[in-house]
């Protein structure tokens, strides 16, 4: 690093943020401190509860508003793997907020206390802040959709009829709350508050930077290559909270604008490394419906609010959802060093146990997906334990091409049965020039053997999963054959 950078990267940040509609400018917090024990420990909001600090059970969701055009957008995250220098430029809302300054209680909460939807209220201003976060953007969500909304948010002792129906009782009452009054002003403040440039913190020894385009993106990787790169945290976040690391520099892409955009151009969905799962489901469920349920089965909505699927491609989880699908897709990563860019296809990219191909100092800028031909037809089946808010056991994508009856082309590839995300080739092979066919099929379920050995853990069998991997491959040529059946098919539960 030459003097000009060192001095450049020596500067202490302020991070400003609006707390409700306060601004609140720190400048010597722990780049490792979570929004959580700022709330509780810093602020003396108790309000926002700690049931796991793994981002499981809801009970710490806060809400952040941020610019997105002329509106505010108001999202739920999970307070308790999120670090307090990612509020920088964002508006930070907790249960302690949402009452109007004479005390009437917004929708939500009135909702929640006529429907007797709490009992002994631990979880209940987690429950609180996802309805009003949903209260806030979306105006007629159907039952399906409160349902989802919700699945990141535990309760033990109510049982969620209630809740659900104060989810659907919060409309009745008309007019909007005192966030949707004060929009216009709120969207003029955190403008006011948007930094142009990168923002490099120093504290308790640890250092962090936020910075905001590609190529100081790019420097400051290069620059130093043992930082943890920080795009949603929801990985990250637990290193601190459960594994206790120190995490001593951190990189924050979040503010990257070339990274934030997601483009579908030359025969590809682009999808730049911090954009959020959220952000990317919508245009990927187009082009691949089932992709998309796939998406809508990851995690909680708290989780989708802030993980990327770049930061899930990056972990090189072997159980991870999105990469079985992209891999059966034939996607790419882009990569940058520097100046200099590559690209690799993603079944190239995992070498070994959450080993990738990154070098050090180099990141992920891009995941590139083929847009659909229209021969081709996906499925993606996601086995887990629970329906929602659980990792997978096994999870199987397929992309088949077929010419007449024959198979001109297959990418099949699997989640949890192997120490990466991986093709099985000779699965592939047994069919490739076959006709789709029960029998051709059926060799192919044997050939499942010899491409795969998995283990045995506490989310499955060895045995559970070959059986359920075969019997997948099974499904999606009777789905495919099926004329009632769509072409992309639906992703379960087991
Ligand atoms: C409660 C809970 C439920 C979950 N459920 C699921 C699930 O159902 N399915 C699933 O697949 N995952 C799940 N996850 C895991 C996690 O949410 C995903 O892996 C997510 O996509 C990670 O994205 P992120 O933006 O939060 O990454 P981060 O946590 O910020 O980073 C993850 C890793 O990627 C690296 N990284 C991030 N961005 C880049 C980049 N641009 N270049 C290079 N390296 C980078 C980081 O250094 C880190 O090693 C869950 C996590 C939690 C806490
Ligand atoms: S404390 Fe459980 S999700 Fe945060
Ligand atoms: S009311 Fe007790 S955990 Fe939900």
């Amino acid at each position: 690093m030459g003097p000009k950078s060192r001095r450049r990267e020596a500067q202490i940040g302020t991070i400003r943020f609006l707390l409700n509609d306060q601004v609140r400018e720190l400048d010597a917090v722990d780049p490792n401190m979570t929004v959580l024990n700022y709330l509780r420990g810093v602020e003396r909001k108790t309000g926002t509860k700690e049931g796991c600090a793994e981002g499981d059970c809801g009970a710490c969701t806060v809400v952040l508003g941020q610019a997105d055009g002329n509106r505010v957008r108001y999202r739920a995250v999970n307070a308790c793997i999120l670090f307090v220098p990612v509020l920088d430029g964002k508006q930070l809302i907790t249960v302690e907020d949402l009452a109007a300054a004479d005390g009437t209680p917004h929708p939500a909460q009135r909702a929640i206390s006529e429907l007797s939807g709490s009992q002994c209220g631990f979880c209940t201003p987690g429950f609180v802040m996802s309805l009003f976060a949903l209260h806030a953007s979306e105006p007629k969500p159907s039952r399906q959709r409160i349902n989802d909304v919700l699945a990141g948010n535990l309760c033990r002792c109510t049982g969620y009829r209630p809740i659900i129906e104060a989810a659907q009782r919060m409309y009745g009452y008309g007019g909007g709350d005192r966030f949707a009054a004060r929009q216009k002003e709120t969207l003029k403040r955190l403008k006011a508050l948007r930094r142009r440039g990168t923002l490099a913190l120093e504290a308790k020894g640890r250092r962090y930077f936020a910075p905001t385009t590609l190529n100081e993106m790019a420097r400051l990787c290069k620059a130093h290559p043992d930082a943890c790169i920080l795009a949603g945290g929801t990985d990250v976040g637990l290193w601190v909270t459960k594994e206790h690391r120190d995490l001593d520099i951190l990189i924050y892409t979040g503010n990257v604008r070339e990274l934030a955009k997601l483009k579908v151009a030359n025969g590809h969905i682009d999808i730049g490394a911090a954009v959020t799962v959220t952000d990317a489901m919508d245009v990927i469920a187009r082009h691949y419906p089932r992709f998309g349920e796939l998406l809508r089965r990851f995690a909680s909505v708290q989780i989708r609010n802030s993980g990327t699927i770049g930061g899930n491609v990056a972990n090189g989880s072997p159980i991870g959802d999105s990469m079985p699908a992209l891999i059966a897709l034939g996607s790419s990563v882009v990569l940058r060093h520097g100046p200099r860019f590559r690209e690799v296809p993603l079944d190239d990219f995992y070498l070994g146990y959450r080993e990738t191909d990154l070098r050090p100092g180099e990141f992920v800028e891009r995941v590139r997906v083929p847009v659909k031909s229209a021969a081709r037809r996906f499925g993606a089946y996601k086995i887990s334990k629970r329906f929602d808010q659980d990792i997978s056991g096994v999870l199987g994508a397929y992309a088949l091409e077929l010419d007449g009856g024959q198979v001109r082309d297959i990418r099949i590839c699997y989640g949890g049965m192997a120490a990466v995300p991986k093709r099985a080739v000779r699965c592939e092979k047994a069919l490739i020039g076959q006709s789709w066919s029960d029998g051709a099929v059926a060799r192919a379920m044997q050939a499942l053997d010899a491409d795969f050995q998995p283990l045995t853990d506490m989310r499955a069998s060895a045995d559970y999963r070959m059986l359920v991997a075969k019997n997948l491959l099974r499904k999606f040529w009777m789905e495919t054959t099926n004329p009632g059946v769509g072409l992309d098919v639906v992703s379960y539960g087991s």
